[in-house]
């Protein structure tokens, strides 16, 4: 896949509790944190890998869904 496919990709996050965090990485040599967003229970975030954004890491209880497949943070 090159980099123009990667950052096409959408993943949606699907919060089970409050205070869920999705927390985007930055793309490049550096990795870091560069947004974090909260979503309370119900809330769904629809977000891309972009140019900015290559990793992103989910903290709390919320179902994840990529082209991977559907994972429970839980289990
Ligand atoms: N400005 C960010 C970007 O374009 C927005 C973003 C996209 C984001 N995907 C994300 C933020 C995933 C957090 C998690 O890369």
């Amino acid at each position: 896949m090159d980099d123009k496919q990667s950052q096409e990709e959408y993943f949606v996050v699907k919060a089970k509790e409050n205070g869920v965090q999705v927390i985007g990485l930055t793309r490049g040599q550096d990795t870091k944190f560069h947004h974090t967003e909260k979503l309370d229970k119900g809330e769904i975030m629809i977000a891309q890998f972009t140019a900015h954004t290559s990793a992103v890491k989910i903290r709390g209880k919320a179902v994840v869904m990529t082209k991977h497949g559907v994972m429970d943070t839980e289990e």
